[in-house]
């Protein structure tokens, strides 16, 4: 099939699409919307309140409040296709589509990386929507992204505080550990027939690989930078 460079407008216009093409927007918005929760989830309970300063707390609640937000937003977005995803702020995090989001924040260490590293992730998923061949998808994407960068961005201060000593870097070393390849595995498997027809209609513009290959670059120099070993990125993983 050659590649879709068509756009959808509107609702309505998307009804009239092929049945493919709505069959992956619709599961893709479906775990965006759930992924949107998986953070606040894991935080606004175990570390909002017991976060080191006053500073971290205002960040923490903040970050909340823009998670909510976009998850309202995609919410928004399916319920003009007819598609209700209001249960999933009911669900807990034991129901959290993608593993990742289903593990306790056991640590400051690890709300750290989950910022650094797991946000990150999520402003690649993002950003594959940028262009998105549903016009009313991309459009709301370039606000989201600024919000996003200051998620990761506090993630990034929290692990420079805790690795001024060896004590603090050795605990941020293993949430990286723990989480690393769980955030590599978020990309999907490698040489997915599904992320193709994701390519070809445009709704994503990497694939699973060249998407997760960009990431991991981006995040060997933050591993570095913090005086970190990177991980086996094949360990327990099951993207090959
Ligand atoms: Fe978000
Ligand atoms: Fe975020």
């Amino acid at each position: 099939m050659a590649p879709f460079t068509d756009k959808f407008a509107t609702p309505a216009e998307f009804q009239k699409a092929p049945q493919e093409y709505k069959d992956l927007f619709l599961k893709v918005m479906t775990i965006q919307s759930d992924s949107e929760l998986g953070g606040p989830h894991l935080y606004v309970e175990k570390w909002i309140l017991a976060a080191p300063t006053a500073e971290d707390q205002m960040m923490l609640a903040k970050t909340a409040a823009e998670e909510f937000d976009h998850h309202r937003k995609f919410v928004k977005i399916m319920a003009d296709l007819n598609v209700d995803l209001n249960f999933q702020i009911r669900n807990g995090r034991e129901k959290r589509m993608l593993e990742i989001f289903r593990m306790p924040l056991e640590t400051w260490a690890d709300m750290g990386v989950f910022g650094a590293f797991i946000d990150r992730v999520g402003g690649y998923h993002l950003s594959d929507f940028a262009e998105c061949s549903y016009l009313p998808m991309a459009k709301i994407i370039p606000q989201i992204l600024k919000e996003e960068a200051q998620h990761i961005a506090h993630g990034l201060r929290i692990l420079d505080t805790l690795c001024q000593s060896d004590e603090g870097r050795a605990e941020v070393q293993q949430s990286v550990d723990r989480m690393y390849p769980r955030a590599l595995d978020m990309f999907g498997v490698t040489g997915s027939k599904t992320s193709e027809k994701y390519l070809n209609w445009g709704i994503k513009r990497r694939s699973n690989e060249n998407a997760r290959n960009e990431y991991r670059a981006e995040m060997q120099k933050v591993i570095t930078q913090f005086g970190l070993q990177e991980p086996d990125p094949l360990k327990g993983r099951h993207y090959l």
